[in-house]
């Protein structure tokens, strides 16, 4: 028998041990200095695993929507995701992945987010409210997850946060910095370590006990209530598959809750994190947004109605989206080999919005805030698949109106009232875990601007 020809090696680097740990160390840096040094197609070894990354669209396509059902979401990352969101939508895979998001994508359809717009300014203005009274330093990376977190709770709950009995924030704090470590771990691959009486797995443990107390009740309480709020949580409870008529289970009502927790706050927390730093440094920017509040506005609280009008601003937050995805990397395991963009059977295969949103192969001056960029006259010269930051693809995120919309009125609001400035000597860096945060925080002075009141309309 003839044996079969060795596939030609993909360009990168030669296999080494050290290469793991300088990936978990400085991720960010190496993919790109990857893709600078061998290109948009790179192999290389993590461990025993075989690793492709993919920085250029064409691969980004291939993998996230032409051979999409080649790609699964087995990786690493995504088994250690499962131990707080089980079997939600962003972490299962195949035919039960299809029917959850069969019955969860009418919740999240244009119509039905329109209801949700005054719930996330109304948490903004009491925020802003707040603020007016209290000292001018402040860390915006808290302050944004805190108000995500909080308009989490009023759209799919129909309550704010802080009115539960449960720490949600403290509880997902605890949950994804523990998922943090354990991705990051060298046991990673060893799932019984999970199992251990270590501390973390204690803490990790009780935190997911709450979390699952809270969302029994809430279940509970609103099965027992003849009142519908129409919210996120009376919509999935309500869904019934077209196809088999059939509604979800408490378990599934648990993980899809947590999921759209864990992904929908933190992500939007810091893009809005990022466009208010991008903002401080860019003042003439600054400038122009507030003059296109002005014209727009002229100082009342948007509705969803405004949007469309509000196009610096839009442009301004893509724009950041692009230089800092809060969904940095994107990972799947190769089913079977993919020879159109020479994936072997089994690679983990990465697509990386931060790697191929700054690639200079890709991009003009990719280094530099440019929110035109994002304008009706150019955005069609932005080749496809070569901005991402919501995936792409049937798997791309369900939220993306919803994360669009909360990230446009939550902007338009705030700087009507305040802008920022970094505190002098602070250093930006970036901490890429499950989300791109800024590594200690975002510590800010505000500036209260001499603008009038923000009026409510209506
Ligand atoms: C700026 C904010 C956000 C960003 C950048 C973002 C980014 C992403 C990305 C890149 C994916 C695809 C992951 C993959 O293919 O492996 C994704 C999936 C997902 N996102 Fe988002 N997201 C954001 C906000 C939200 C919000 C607000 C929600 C819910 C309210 C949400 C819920 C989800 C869910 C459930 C999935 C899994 C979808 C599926 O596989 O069917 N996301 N998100």
């Amino acid at each position: 028998m003839l044996a079969a020809a060795n596939p030609t090696p993909l360009p990168g680097p030669k296999s080494r041990i050290s290469e793991l740990f300088e990936f978990r160390r400085r991720p960010l840096a190496r993919l790109t200095e990857l893709h600078r040094a061998y290109g948009d197609t790179v192999g290389f070894k993590l461990g025993q695993k075989q690793v492709v990354l993919l920085a250029g669209p064409e691969g980004v396509a291939r993998v996230l929507v032409e051979n999409h059902r080649n790609y699964e979401k087995q990786s690493l990352g995504y088994q250690k995701l499962r131990l707080a969101l089980g079997e939600g939508l962003l972490t299962s895979d195949g035919d039960f992945w299809r029917r959850q998001r069969r019955i969860a994508q009418p919740a999240f359809h244009r119509d039905r987010l329109m209801n949700l717009g005054s719930h996330m300014t109304e948490s903004t203005v009491k925020m802003l409210n707040e603020w007016d009274s209290a000292p001018s330093h402040v860390d915006v990376a808290k302050q944004m997850m805190t108000l995500t977190l909080d308009i989490i709770g009023r759209t799919m709950f129909s309550r704010p946060m802080s009115e539960f009995a449960t720490d949600v924030g403290q509880v997902m704090d605890v949950a994804l910095h523990y998922l943090d470590e354990r991705m990051n771990s060298l046991t990673a691959p060893l799932s019984f370590v999970e199992r251990l009486p270590l501390p973390s797995n204690r803490r990790f443990r009780a935190a997911m006990r709450d979390a699952d107390q809270m969302m029994v009740n809430l279940i509970a309480e609103r099965r027992g209530s003849a009142k519908d709020p129409g919210d996120l949580l009376s919509m999935l409870l309500d869904m019934k598959d077209e196809e088999t008529g059939e509604t979800m289970t408490d378990r599934q009502l648990r993980d899809e809750m947590m999921t759209m927790i864990a992904a929908g706050h933190e992500t939007t927390a810091n893009a809005l994190t990022w466009t208010f730093y991008l903002l401080s440094q860019h003042p003439d920017a600054g400038e122009r947004l507030r003059r296109e509040l002005e014209t727009q506005l002229a100082g009342r609280v948007p509705s969803v109605s405004d949007l469309p009008k509000l196009t610096f601003l839009t442009s301004v937050i893509k724009e950041s989206m692009r230089l800092y995805p809060p969904a940095w990397i994107i990972s799947r395991n190769a089913v079977e080999a993919d020879p159109v963009v020479q994936i072997p059977k089994g690679a983990i295969v990465i697509v990386s919005p931060y790697v191929t949103h700054r690639s200079a192969r890709h991009w003009m001056a990719p280094e530099r805030f440019d929110p035109d960029r994002f304008s009706a006259e150019r955005a069609s010269s932005i080749p496809k698949h070569a901005y991402f930051p919501f995936g792409g693809g049937p798997r791309q995120c369900i939220g993306v109106g919803f994360a669009m919309m909360e990230a446009q009125l939550l902007l338009a609001t705030i700087a009507q009232r305040y802008a920022f400035e970094l505190e002098p000597g602070h250093k930006i860096e970036l901490d890429p875990s499950i989300t791109l945060r800024p590594k200690g925080g975002m510590p800010m002075k505000r500036i209260r601007l001499p603008s009038r009141e923000l009026r409510s309309v209506g």
